[in-house]
């Protein structure tokens, strides 16, 4: 079970702190949500913020690319520091290069797929995935409501990885909070992604060690 805080939750204004305070917490990972703008309508920061982020830092990145043209930024963030680069399956036909591009690269290859996108779309790609992010909410803003309906892919993930004797991790990000995190780690998640539940707490490290806790206790029976 992976607990891994967003920096889109913290205060830009100390973002290194922030970090610092993640890796403190014994969060397994930081979450980076990268916008462009374009592909979601948001900017939010680029490997400059990741450099100084993996400065400060021992635990791995996991930089979520939330643009249209991640193809070019892959080496910066590379450079940064980043250990997991995720793109979107709703980029389409160029996916594929793309995920071997990341694994060139030398680093976990993930695949990201938004609330309304069939989950039949990310089948073609899961022997070549280290990790599958089911988007819980639409992308772009953190702070907003978890998505119900987009725990069947979770379970069909989950199924698939199984039938097909896969160990691709199923990471959940947008809404997640304990309550949501047990609800996503009973269907077959096992990386989960918060940020405004987490980082809105003082003190951190009780907040990760009750979510990881709380995940544990709500496996799917073996
Ligand atoms: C959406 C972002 C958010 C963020 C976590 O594009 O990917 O999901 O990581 O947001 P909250 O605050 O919902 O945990
Ligand atoms: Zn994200």
């Amino acid at each position: 079970m992976i607990i891994a805080p967003s920096l889109l939750a913290a205060d830009f204004g100390r973002i290194a702190i922030e970090a610092n305070r993640i890796e403190r917490a014994q969060a397994d990972c930081i979450h980076c949500d990268i916008m462009d703008g374009t592909f979601v309508p948001n900017i939010s920061f680029g490997p400059a913020v990741v450099q100084s982020v993996n400065e400060v830092t021992k635990i791995p990145l996991d930089v979520h690319l939330m643009c249209c043209h991640p193809e070019i930024l892959f080496t910066p963030f590379v450079k940064a520091g980043a250990d997991i680069l995720t793109v979107h399956v709703e980029l389409g036909a160029k996916v594929e290069s793309l995920l071997w591009k990341i694994r060139g690269l030398g680093k976990k290859v993930g695949l990201a797929i938004n609330p309304p996108t069939s989950i039949d779309s990310v089948k073609p790609f899961l022997k070549s995935i280290d990790l599958l992010l089911i988007m819980t909410v639409n992308p772009g803003f953190g702070g907003q409501s978890f998505i119900h309906e987009c725990v069947p892919k979770i379970q069909q993930a989950a199924t698939w990885r199984k039938k097909l004797g896969l160990n691709f991790h199923i990471e959940v990000d947008g809404g997640i909070t304990d309550e949501t995190a047990a609800e996503c780690a009973h269907a077959g998640a096992d990386v989960f992604v918060s940020g405004t539940a987490l980082l809105r707490h003082r003190q951190l490290k009780p907040a990760v060690t009750r979510m990881r806790r709380i995940v544990q206790s709500s496996l799917p029976c073996p």
